[in-house]
């Protein structure tokens, strides 16, 4: 193993630039020489990149974004994007392949496995935390604290105005995010893809709450659900309740990780490495009950990581 590249792709995660940090340090320790390929996938199509080193990658730690810059790239996903940057790979000497991002990076990276000998590994990163093969993805604990902390001052609003706020957390097709925001945050009803909802459930947890004296709720939905200000609409029309919306949107996306998200950018990077030094690609990073793993891309690529609907009821009985 000479040279390895990094590739950041997909939706920026906080914590991706500790992973491009460790990345680095860890390789040329080992005298490993090392790149990054910059805007996601499109890099590898159009051949930028840029030397990395120990230095290259000081002060970026407690940075959120990524300093290579990210992407979603639709000419990537058919096969002739996938051949040129193949060749990208072999004009560059690149041995092995660290890409940063979620599960559709992970998919990139199964693909482009199939073009070339370059070893790939998935370092898992995203807000949504929903790739198979890890239980917490990098970035996944800042999102949820920094939605915490928004949702903490919406709280003060609500209950001083005795109103029913709907929070909307990212998560297009997932619900990871708003289901552990929700339940840390006390929410009294949680929103997610995975589980068709009621609305009339949803106005006779809201009557039973105001009966019992509760005069302030906070429900929190998913991204996915699709259609927060026309459940609002339709909560004012059919509950005695003021209700307003707070979208949090791309706050959740940035921002200084934690250093839970730093932790897992360092331990993911050192396994990346230790495998790539091994001469083992093709694998998908994690940690599973508390230990970091691998499994294969191909593995990781095919399942569907699943949500612990349990935790919905957790909090249903918490928020009585
Ligand atoms: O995958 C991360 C994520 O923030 C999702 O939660 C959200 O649905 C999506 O990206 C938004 O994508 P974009 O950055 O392309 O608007």
């Amino acid at each position: 193993m000479k040279k390895i590249a990094i590739v950041t792709s997909g939706g920026d995660a906080p914590g991706m630039n500790a992973a491009i940090r460790a990345l680095t340090r860890l390789a040329t320790w080992s005298g490993v020489e090392v790149i990054g390929f910059q805007r996601g996938w499109e890099g590898l199509l159009h051949n930028n990149c840029m030397k990395l080193d120990s230095r290259a990658v000081s002060g970026i730690l407690h940075l959120g974004g990524t300093i290579l810059r990210t992407s979603r790239c639709e000419e990537f996903k058919r096969r002739a994007g996938l051949e040129k940057a193949a060749e990208t790979l072999a004009k560059n000497d690149v041995d092995g392949l660290v890409v940063i991002g979620g599960d559709g990076s992970a998919r990139g990276a199964n693909a482009l496995s199939r073009y070339t000998d370059t070893l790939m590994i998935a370092l898992p990163a995203s807000i949504d935390n929903d790739v198979y093969g890890t239980e917490e993805t990098i970035g996944f604990d800042t999102a949820v604290n920094t939605a915490l902390v928004e949702i903490n001052k919406i709280r003060d609003t609500a209950v001083s105005h005795e109103r029913t706020f709907i929070v909307e957390v990212m998560g297009r097709k997932r619900g990871f995010l708003a289901l552990e925001v929700g339940l840390t945050a006390g929410a009294e009803i949680i929103l997610v893809p995975e589980v068709k909802y009621d609305r009339e459930k949803i106005y006779e947890t809201l009557r039973k709450n105001a009966a019992k004296g509760k005069r302030s709720s906070i429900i929190v939905v998913a991204e996915g659900i699709g259609e927060t200000r026309k459940l609002a609409e339709d909560i004012e029309r059919n509950v005695n309740t003021e209700v307003r919306v707070s979208i949090l949107g791309y706050v959740q996306r940035g921002g200084s990780p934690t250093a839970r998200s730093r932790l897992l950018a360092n331990l993911f990077a050192e396994k990346a490495i230790d495998l790539l030094l091994d001469g083992i690609g093709n694998r998908l990073v994690g940690i599973q009950r508390g230990e970091i793993t691998s499994i294969s891309l191909e593995e990781a690529c095919e399942n569907q990581k699943p949500l612990n609907i349990d935790m919905l009821s957790l909090a249903e009985r918490l928020a009585t």
